[in-house]
């Protein structure tokens, strides 16, 4: 018997996007932030970038200081890019606030790599919940800035309180609801984010979710020394670059490559009279910076053109030593990633480290780490880390929130600090639905 309409469309669709509906939107703000002003030193070139990170990591030396020169009130109106879910069996009545971290953008949390494997929406919606995953102020289709004294870290915590606040009041356009709960998930920079936000704002959030996250702050240096930053614009030149340049488009008619990238890198091998195949390819190229810069020829592909002060890590090797565990992810999905990378900024570098100390939120908070994370765990969460008592690493932010209703730290196995990538990600999802479900966030 053929099968039946129903029947095909559900297998077709098996897996992709399977129950929920989404939208993106584009989300006007008004924020006002009292942040630094940053002298700006020379960061055109890639080895700017890389003297930046030598001087910014200098031990016992404070370059922030240095450059700092006084205090501002960054008052701007902005757009935040976002995509809204929901579930097709309805809404639970609370929406996810997703913040990425540094390298991704609103994608990271609805990777599509193997028909949405990965995708951390599609397990939140699942469980019932809305999801908004927005792209920080400064990244991906959120308003750009001045990468010292705009996109900054303070700036970004204002647009997400403000984003939050017409999520409860109903006032986004495209979405028909109103949200009386919200609560905060975050990645890394995203989840410092919404630790600030419950510290400044704490009713302004139901529930506080963060991932890739502790508050040991002495691992920083070494991910702004394994990224080995490089100029956004160079780095990708035609998709964080400006397009319209002479010099790139001429690169861009040579290479003129299509199709996926480790076909399209084979192929211009084997016209170059180097002989090897897909594999070889995705083993050995794919995870050099040719991949970024064919990423960057490729003229059909959206360009951001951010300017100087937006830096990139440079390569494939440095995405793995940040983010992931060796063997422990789908090097095809890191591949992927690596093509739709982010940038940080300069100011961000430089005030990542400005949150609160201590959060006096009411409500529940969940942190999970995995348990290689390099830039919050030093690579070992088992490990001991300065000033905390704490049985493991992740479980010292319990301090860090003195009158919260819950809290619980949890290390998940086998992963590095970009959790959605790991093999075994989406068992970390259910972990985090499961502890809201029982602290009274599931209904
Ligand atoms: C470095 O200096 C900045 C700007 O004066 C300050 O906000 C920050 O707390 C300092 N960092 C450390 C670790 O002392
Ligand atoms: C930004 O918008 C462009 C054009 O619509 C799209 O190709 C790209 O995927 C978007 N990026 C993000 C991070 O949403
Ligand atoms: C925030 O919550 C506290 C404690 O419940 C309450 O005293 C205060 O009025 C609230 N503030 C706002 C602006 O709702
Ligand atoms: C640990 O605490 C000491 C004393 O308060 C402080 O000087 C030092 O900066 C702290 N170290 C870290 C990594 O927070
Ligand atoms: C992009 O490059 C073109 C050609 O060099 C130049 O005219 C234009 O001003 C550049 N745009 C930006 C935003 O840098
Ligand atoms: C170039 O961009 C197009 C559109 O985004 C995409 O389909 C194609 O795979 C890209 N080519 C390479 C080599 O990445
Ligand atoms: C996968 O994650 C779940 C949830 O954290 C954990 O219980 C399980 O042991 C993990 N599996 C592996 C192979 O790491």
């Amino acid at each position: 018997m053929a099968p039946t309409l129903k029947a095909l469309a559900t297998s077709l669709f098996a897996g992709y996007a399977a129950a929920r509906q989404c939208q993106t939107l584009s989300i006007p703000v008004d924020i006002s932030s009292r942040q630094g002003v940053f002298k700006k030193v020379p960061v055109e070139t890639n080895l700017d970038a890389s003297a930046f990170a030598t001087r910014f990591n200098e031990f016992q030396y404070n370059y922030t200081a240095e450059l700092f020169t006084g205090f501002q009130t960054l008052q701007k109106s902005i757009k935040i890019s976002a995509q809204y879910c929901t579930p097709d069996g309805g809404s639970n009545g609370i929406v996810q606030v997703l913040s990425h971290g540094i390298g991704f953008d609103k994608t990271y949390w609805d990777l599509s790599y193997d028909d949405y494997k990965y995708s951390y929406v599609n397990v939140a919606t699942a469980s019932g919940y809305s999801t908004l995953a927005i792209d920080r102020f400064g990244i991906g289709n959120s308003t750009h800035g001045d990468p010292f004294n705009e996109i900054q870290a303070q700036a970004e915590v204002e647009a997400l309180n403000e984003v939050t606040k017409k999520l409860r009041v109903g006032s986004i356009s495209e979405i028909s609801c109103s949200y009386e709960k919200v609560v905060h998930v975050g990645h890394s920079f995203g989840s410092v984010q919404t630790f600030w936000l419950s510290a400044l704002y704490p009713n302004n959030t139901n529930g506080v979710v963060l991932t890739g996250y502790s508050n040991a702050a002495e691992f920083f240096p070494y991910i702004v020394a394994g990224w080995n930053l490089h100029s956004a614009r160079l780095n990708q030149p035609f998709r964080f670059g400006n397009a319209s340049a002479t010099g790139v488009q001429a690169l861009a008619q040579q290479y003129g490559v299509q199709g996926d990238i480790v076909p399209g890198l084979t192929a211009i091998l084997n016209k170059i009279g180097v002989d090897v195949d897909t594999e070889e390819v995705r083993q050995y190229v794919a995870s050099t910076e040719i991949n970024d810069l064919i990423n960057g020829y490729n003229h059909t592909i959206f360009q951001y053109n951010y300017p100087s002060g937006y830096f990139a890590h440079s390569a494939l090797t440095a995405l793995q030593y940040a983010f992931l565990f060796p063997d422990q992810f789908d090097v095809g999905l890191a591949v992927e990633s690596e093509k739709t990378k982010q940038p940080v900024t300069a100011g961000e570098i430089m005030t990542i480290g400005n949150a609160p100390k201590v959060s006096q939120f009411t409500g529940p908070a969940f942190v999970i780490t995995g348990q290689y994370d390099v830039p919050f765990c030093g690579g070992n969460c088992y490990g001991q880390a300065q000033n905390i008592t704490a049985a493991n690493i992740p479980a010292g932010v319990k301090t860090a929130f003195p009158a919260a209703s819950a809290f619980e730290a949890y290390i998940q196995p086998n992963t590095g600090h970009g959790l959605n990538f790991h093999y075994n990600a989406t068992a970390g999802y259910q972990i985090i639905q499961d502890f809201l479900g029982r602290n009274g966030l599931s209904t």
